[in-house]
């Protein structure tokens, strides 16, 4: 009996069913990605219910971020400015702005502005900012160009392999501490060498923090 299928036809068949299990794949990866991007906000402003302008305080004002995180250098916790920090200058310029209405009644009322969180871990995952503060780690590194947002946004995913990554790679990312706390500061085209010297001047573990897993989950 004459063959009906040529043996060429068996190639052809192998190579498009391979070809149907990488397209399928691929567009799951897609899928994922876009999904994972669309779970955590990124890049999109939150309603506040004060406008609070990072541009305008940070760097047209030139305010410190330990000024209102106070707690950043010395806790786990950042720390969200209460109404009187705001009042402190508040009370004495911009006393009108509408913008301002209700930092004026939280201040009255003694009830505390809500703030919707930008940043947020699950509960089941340990994360402290003093220790990345004392290890040469800037705010932009993690919070992307704060001093350039007029509203609040999360530049990073805050993914487990987002942390993984960094702690395996510290000297891509680390910077002289005396610009821990600036808004501008750009890594120098010679990051790698800097930042291996950091590294070494700083002491800074990577082993540890990337294999223990109850250095993030205890
Ligand atoms: C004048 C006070 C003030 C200063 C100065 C300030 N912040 Fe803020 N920051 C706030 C307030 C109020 C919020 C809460 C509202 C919001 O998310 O915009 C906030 C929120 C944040 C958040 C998001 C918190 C969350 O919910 O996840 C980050 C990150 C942040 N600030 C980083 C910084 C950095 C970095 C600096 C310095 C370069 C800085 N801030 C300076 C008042 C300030
Ligand atoms: C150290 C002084 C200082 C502190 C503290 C401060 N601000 Fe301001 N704020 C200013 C200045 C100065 C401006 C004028 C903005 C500019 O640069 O154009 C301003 C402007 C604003 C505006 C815009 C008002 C308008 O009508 O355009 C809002 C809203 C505001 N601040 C909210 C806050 C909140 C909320 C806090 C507390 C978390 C706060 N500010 C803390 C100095 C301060
Ligand atoms: C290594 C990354 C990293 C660095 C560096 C970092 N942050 Fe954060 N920040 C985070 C993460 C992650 C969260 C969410 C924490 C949580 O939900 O437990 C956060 C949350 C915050 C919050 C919300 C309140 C809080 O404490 O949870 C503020 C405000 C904040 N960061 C400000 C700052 C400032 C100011 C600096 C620089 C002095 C800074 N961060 C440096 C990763 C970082
Ligand atoms: C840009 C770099 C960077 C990112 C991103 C980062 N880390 Fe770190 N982390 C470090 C460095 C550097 C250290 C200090 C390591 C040392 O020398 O002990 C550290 C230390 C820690 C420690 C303290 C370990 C200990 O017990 O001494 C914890 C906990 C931690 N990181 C959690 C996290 C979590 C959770 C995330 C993600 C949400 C994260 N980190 C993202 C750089 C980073
Ligand atoms: C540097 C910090 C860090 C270390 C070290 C770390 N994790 Fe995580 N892990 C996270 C963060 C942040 C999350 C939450 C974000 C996410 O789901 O990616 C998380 C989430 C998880 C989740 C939940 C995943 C999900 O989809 O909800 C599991 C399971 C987990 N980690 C297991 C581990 C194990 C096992 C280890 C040790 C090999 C480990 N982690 C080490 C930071 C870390």
């Amino acid at each position: 009996m004459a063959q009906i299928f040529h043996r060429a036809a068996n190639t052809l068949a192998k190579a498009t069913l391979y070809g149907i299990v990488l397209l399928i794949a691929a567009i799951c990866i897609i899928a994922w990605e876009v999904n994972n991007s669309y779970n955590v906000y990124l890049g999109e402003h939150q309603v506040q219910p004060v406008p609070f302008s990072h541009k305008h305080h940070v760097t047209d004002d030139g305010i410190d971020c330990r000024y209102c995180h106070t707690s950043v250098e010395t806790s786990s916790f950042a720390g969200i400015p209460p109404t009187h920090t705001c009042m402190s200058c508040h009370s004495k310029i911009w006393v009108n702005s509408p913008m301002l209405e209700p930092v004026r009644e939280s201040y009255l009322t003694d009830q505390s502005i809500t703030w919707v969180r930008v940043n947020e871990l699950p509960d089941f995952v340990y994360f402290n900012h003093s220790i990345h503060i004392a290890k040469g780690i800037g705010c932009t590194t993690c919070h992307g160009p704060i001093g350039d947002m007029p509203i609040t946004y999360r530049a990073n995913t805050l993914y487990m392999r987002w942390c993984i990554n960094c702690h395996k790679h510290p000297w891509r990312y680390v910077r002289p501490k005396q610009y821990v706390f600036s808004a501008t500061y750009k890594p120098p085209p010679d990051q790698d060498a800097l930042g291996r010297k950091l590294v070494k001047e700083y002491h800074i573990q990577s082993p540890r923090i990337i294999t223990d897993c109850y250095t993030c989950h205890r």
